[in-house]
């Protein structure tokens, strides 16, 4: 099973995903998990660079580099997994890019990224998304204060990539939608739920 979790910076991705990994393992499943852009070795030292508030990165090539961090991090631990029967949970995947290069930066047209996608996935779907629902008011109490270079952008951007995620979740039949600003226990049982009603049962 492939989960991946979606959202803007500040949502609760990481909290949530901790908690649906001890839930899973609990029930005896083997699970992975990996951050996108991130995993290998290769994809580390990419998000290094598109992380790195010291460069100024064309918007064109910061596309081409997660979607080359993501290939990476495919190759060497997310289909392999896949194939031993795994859970693999990732924070992020390519509906980040959509969001964040597709909508927010408006890199180039959807239907292009659409395609790289396909590409850097190397043609797998996640068999279910959870996006995490944050207005970016509610974003900006929770996020750190020393931002890297993608925090960087002003609220308009993010005001698209929000809409992009909008826009996703409507059109997407694999996506869950959650508040995020219930509370932690709260958001996880209605995950768990949705995740042993539609994936264990
Ligand atoms: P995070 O792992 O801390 O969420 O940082 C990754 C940042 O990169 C986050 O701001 C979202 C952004 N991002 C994109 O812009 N496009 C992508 O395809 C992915 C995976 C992340």
């Amino acid at each position: 099973m492939f989960i991946t979790f979606e959202g803007i910076d500040g949502s609760g991705k990481s909290t949530q995903i901790k908690k649906l990994r001890n839930r899973l393992e609990e029930k005896g499943a083997l699970v992975d998990v990996y951050r996108d852009p991130g995993g290998p070795v290769v994809s580390e030292q990419v998000r290094e660079i598109l992380l790195n508030p010291n460069f100024e990165i064309d918007s064109v090539t910061e596309l081409l580099l997660f979607s080359a961090a993501r290939s990476q991090l495919m190759s060497e631990n997310v289909l392999p997994g896949l194939e031993e029967g795994k859970v693999i949970i990732l924070d992020r995947f390519f509906d980040s890019t959509t969001a964040y290069q597709g909508y927010g930066r408006e890199s180039v047209p959807l239907q292009e990224i659409q395609k790289l996608n396909a590409i850097a996935s190397h043609k797998r779907k996640p068999d279910l998304t959870i996006y995490m629902k944050l207005s970016l008011a509610a974003a900006k109490k929770r996020m750190a204060k020393t931002k890297d270079r993608m925090e960087q952008a002003g609220d308009a951007f993010f005001e698209k990539v929000i809409m992009g995620y909008n826009k996703l979740a409507e059109r997407e039949d694999r996506f869950f939608t959650v508040d995020a600003t219930k509370p932690v226990s709260k958001v996880h049982d209605q995950i768990w739920q949705h995740v042993n009603k539609k994936y264990l049962s």
